[in-house]
């Protein structure tokens, strides 16, 4: 007999499980015309059976043993939004194996072991979907997937953490305090439950990892992308940007040219004419250049219940879709270009640096004898007195150079005598070659 109704095995029932509940509830009519078919939640993986729930009236499909879900021989499709590696990965990899398409949200998962879990797929005639993975609400994956088949993209710079930027902007437009802004994210089920990854970059990491793996076709490892997280932004830093007249934005930035790659996340100072610079709260955008198209940017929510449970409900259609016409795991292209990683000689930005020095006679003279040593130009200097005037605060935008020399001359700066401190060092967006 012909299968009317699609059953969906959900792995997980918290903020993101409940918007994939609510989703295939409310909108069931619009999904059957889609696809020809009814999506039907059929089972529900939690850990805590006793915990009270938003959505009430599904205690019957509610287990704690996840074979319930993974072996029942109605389920035909796996959603995880549980997170995490262990035990997501043998949960995925079991229900593949019994030929169980599988639809994620979880870029930490598919940033590690992404290559291995499409593999499995692969083999097994079984979809992966995790559009979810990288900037919740945003269809960004599909863009690089399909949008983007016939172009090649050479650049693409993200906000990419939903927390991150809610901070920042609450301490770039209230001055708020870093972790009173933390806590409130939290509360929103913005951050995850550990917010270091968040925090020190870790979870844009992992998303450019994904984005820069598709973007650009090859298979780029999560320990390629250079990581720095924004714990140590401080208001001075936000205060001297907008006086320069930049946006501190945690930035993930992925090139690809003269065939090498280099993939970075880091507090960018962004020009505040940039869209980017006016993605605020827990907005994401991405920001992508292909050879023939030009530039392009997409821009939404990149976390929250509904918004994330969108891009999890519409991998589901593409699933039911792909059953209806017979072609399930057929549609993946494994990455094909040959990774050559850029070194710090070629990594080009301009950068912002903040220093403490002694209030004396030829200070500025020493260091930018140095930074020209360096091969390192100025753009543009600012001088305050700080201290109460025993010091003096330089904060410089430099020209474009190499990250190899400003690296060198960090190291040299902290040597210096007339050197107090070396108080920030930041990557300003623009001006490379
Ligand atoms: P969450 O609210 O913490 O929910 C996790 C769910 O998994 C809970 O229902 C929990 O059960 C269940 N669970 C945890 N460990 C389990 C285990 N060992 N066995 C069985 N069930 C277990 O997480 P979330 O925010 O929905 O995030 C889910 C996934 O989506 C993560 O990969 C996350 O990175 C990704 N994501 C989230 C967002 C967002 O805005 N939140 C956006 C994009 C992507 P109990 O309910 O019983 O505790
Ligand atoms: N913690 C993540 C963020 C959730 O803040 O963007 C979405 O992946």
């Amino acid at each position: 007999m012909e299968k009317k109704v699609v059953k969906v095995g959900l792995l997980g029932f918290g903020t993101v499980g409940t918007g994939v509940v609510r989703i295939v509830q409310g909108h069931q009519e619009d999904l059957q015309k889609q696809t020809g078919l009814g999506i039907e939640v059929h089972k529900i993986l939690v850990k805590d059976k006793e915990k009270s729930r938003s959505i009430t009236g599904m205690q019957e499909l509610i287990t704690e043993n996840v074979e319930d879900v993974i072996n029942d021989p109605e389920v035909d499709v796996i959603v995880e939004v549980i997170g995490g590696i262990h035990p997501t990965k043998e949960y995925i990899l079991a229900a593949l194996e019994q030929g169980k398409h599988v639809v994620t949200a979880n870029k930490d998962l598919m940033a590690l072991h992404g290559a291995e879990i499409l593999q499995k797929a692969q083999e097994k005639g079984c979809d992966v979907f995790y559009e979810a993975s990288v900037a919740g609400g945003i269809p960004i994956l599909r863009a690089l997937v399909e949008g983007f088949s016939s172009d090649r993209i050479t650049k693409m710079m993200g906000i990419v953490n939903g927390t991150t930027n809610y901070i920042l902007t609450k301490m770039s437009q209230e001055g708020a305090d870093y972790a009173e802004v933390l806590k409130e994210a939290q509360a929103l089920g913005y951050a995850e439950s550990d917010p270091t990854a968040d925090v020190e970059g870790f979870d844009a990491a992992r998303k450019m990892a994904i984005l820069a793996t598709l973007g650009f076709r090859l298979p780029l490892n999560l320990d390629e992308v250079d990581v720095k997280g924004i714990s140590s932004v401080s208001k001075e830093d936000i205060a001297y940007g907008k006086k320069l007249g930049y946006t501190i934005k945690l930035l993930g930035m992925a090139r690809h040219d003269n065939d090498e790659v280099e993939v970075s996340v880091q507090p960018t100072m962004v020009p505040k004419d940039h869209p980017l610079a006016s993605v605020n709260g827990v907005f994401n955008a991405v920001y992508v250049h292909g050879e023939a198209v030009g530039e392009t940017m997409f821009y939404g929510p990149g976390a929250g219940e509904l918004p994330t449970a969108t891009a999890v409900v519409s991998d589901l259609v593409t699933v039911v879709k792909n059953m209806k016409l017979g072609v399930n795991g057929r549609g993946m292209v494994a990455p094909y270009k040959e990774k050559k990683l850029k070194g710090n000689d070629k990594k080009l930005s301009k950068y912002f640096l903040r220093l403490i020095v002694a209030d004396k006679r030829g200070v500025l003279a020493q260091i930018t004898q140095l930074l020209a040593e360096k091969n390192i130009s100025l753009d543009q200097v600012l001088q305050q007195p700080y201290n109460g005037g025993s010091q003096a605060e330089i904060i410089m935008v430099t020209h474009t150079a190499a990250k190899a020399d400003m690296d060198d001359c960090i190291l040299y700066l902290k040597d210096m005598d007339v050197i107090n401190e070396v108080k920030s060092f930041y990557r300003v967006e623009g001006g490379e070659a």
